[in-house]
């Protein structure tokens, strides 16, 4: 009997599994974890490599779970096109990587994410890429830094972790104006508000945070126009900075839910903002949704889904937060944010650290001050472990 008729056992181990014919389509995304795709022919590689035709042929470059999940983010976003990458800083490195080149210029907000303010002012330096800061607040001192060499404006909706919320409209009129792109990171605000409706040509999210909102994947995503995304694939792509597809698969399942879950969390969120600005250990409390805040009235016009499920507050030193993240009984110091359940984080020693002590002294990034990411609890058991964390001798 031929070998092709009757295979030994190691072949029939080898051999994949053939596809399942199904004339019903499976109501949610399947996973898809092949890396390589089976290839009809060299027309067909021509096709595949040049657009002509659509499909895979290696996962780095593309797969079906990162294409869905980026559909899904360019609707919500109303963006034309989407890639999603390894992490928020792969998002935010490759956008970065495709459009500076030697000699080239950015210009990023004050009090950015810390990693963010480091891959720029450590990292893009060496490559003789030069950068300035400017206030968000005022967007009339942007103006000013742009030069015929400035080749992208990053900016937060909300900035971690004074949650100073940024006029995007405002920002968006000097970009345009200057023919600059303007890139949004807008991880503490899905759905709070569309960037890109107020004129930002990128946005990128952390999806690993809100969108994913499990604390089990780590992804990011940039979305913008179509020619300017596919460069940035290319260039993703080859710094190996694109994303998965079990992490992406995941974040589809995390995005389904995105919407109830943000509702809930700015809800209580700013029900404990309001409880911690009352309680005498509490020394400054900073919610977009508080009057108290800078930036209330912008963050009123600006965010017309919830003002967001971070809260952030001061306990007066060093000493007493660590008091206080020692007495919490359920909430848990762990560094990240945006998870089903409430955490907190204390940004001199985790998203801060390292940064010019003079820099966060002047922001008000104080060594008393808490960040509070809102989860899904029930508000008065989380407003129970505060106050007796906050009284506890
Ligand atoms: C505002 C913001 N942008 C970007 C990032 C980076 O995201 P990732 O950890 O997915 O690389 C973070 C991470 O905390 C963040 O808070």
């Amino acid at each position: 009997m031929s070998a092709d008729l009757s295979p030994g056992d190691a072949t029939r181990c080898a051999r994949a599994a053939a596809p399942v014919a199904s004339v019903s389509r499976p109501l949610v995304p399947s996973l898809d974890l092949s890396v390589v795709y089976e290839i009809a022919g060299l027309d067909q590689i021509d096709g595949l490599n040049t657009g002509r035709l659509s499909g895979f042929s290696y996962a780095r470059d593309g797969h079906p779970n990162a294409v869905q999940l980026a559909a899904k983010m360019c609707a919500i976003e109303r963006a034309e096109a989407g890639l999603v990458c390894a992490s928020g800083m792969a998002a935010i490195a490759s956008t970065l990587l495709t459009l500076v080149s030697q000699g080239a210029h950015v210009i990023i907000s004050e009090g950015l994410y810390g990693k963010s303010t480091t891959l720029v002012s450590r990292e893009l330096i060496r490559f003789g890429v030069t950068h300035d800061s400017f206030d968000p607040a005022r967007p009339e001192t942007l103006e000013k830094l742009i030069t015929s060499r400035t080749r992208l404006v990053l900016v937060e909706t909300i900035s971690n972790p004074l949650l100073r919320v940024s006029d995007l409209e405002a920002i968006a009129r000097v970009t345009r104006g200057a023919g600059v792109p303007l890139m949004v990171d807008h991880t503490f605000a899905p759905l709070l508000c569309r960037p890109i409706e107020l004129g930002a040509t990128f946005v990128m999210h952390s999806v690993t945070k809100l969108i994913g909102g499990h604390s089990d994947l780590t992804l990011g995503v940039v979305v913008g126009p179509r020619e300017a995304i596919e460069r940035i694939r290319s260039v993703a792509s080859t710094f190996g900075q694109t994303g998965n597809p079990f992490e992406s698969w995941l974040a589809l399942r995390g995005l389904a839910t995105l919407s109830l879950r943000s509702d809930r969390a700015s809800a209580t969120a700013l029900d404990l903002a309001a409880r911690l600005e009352a309680h005498a250990q509490v020394t400054r409390v900073v919610y977009p949704g508080l009057p108290s805040h800078p930036d209330h009235n912008l963050a009123r016009r600006l965010l017309t889904n919830g003002f967001g499920a971070m809260v952030s507050f001061d306990v007066g030193g060093r000493e007493q937060a660590d008091h206080l993240i020692r007495s919490l009984r359920h909430i848990p110091f762990a560094s990240s944010l945006g998870d089903v359940q409430t955490t907190l984080s204390h940004p001199c020693s985790t998203s801060h650290r390292g940064q010019d002590p003079e820099m966060l002294q002047r922001l008000g990034i104080t060594p008393g001050l808490i960040r509070l990411s809102v989860g899904l609890e029930d508000p008065e058991d989380l407003w129970s472990d505060l106050r007796l964390a906050l009284e506890a001798r």
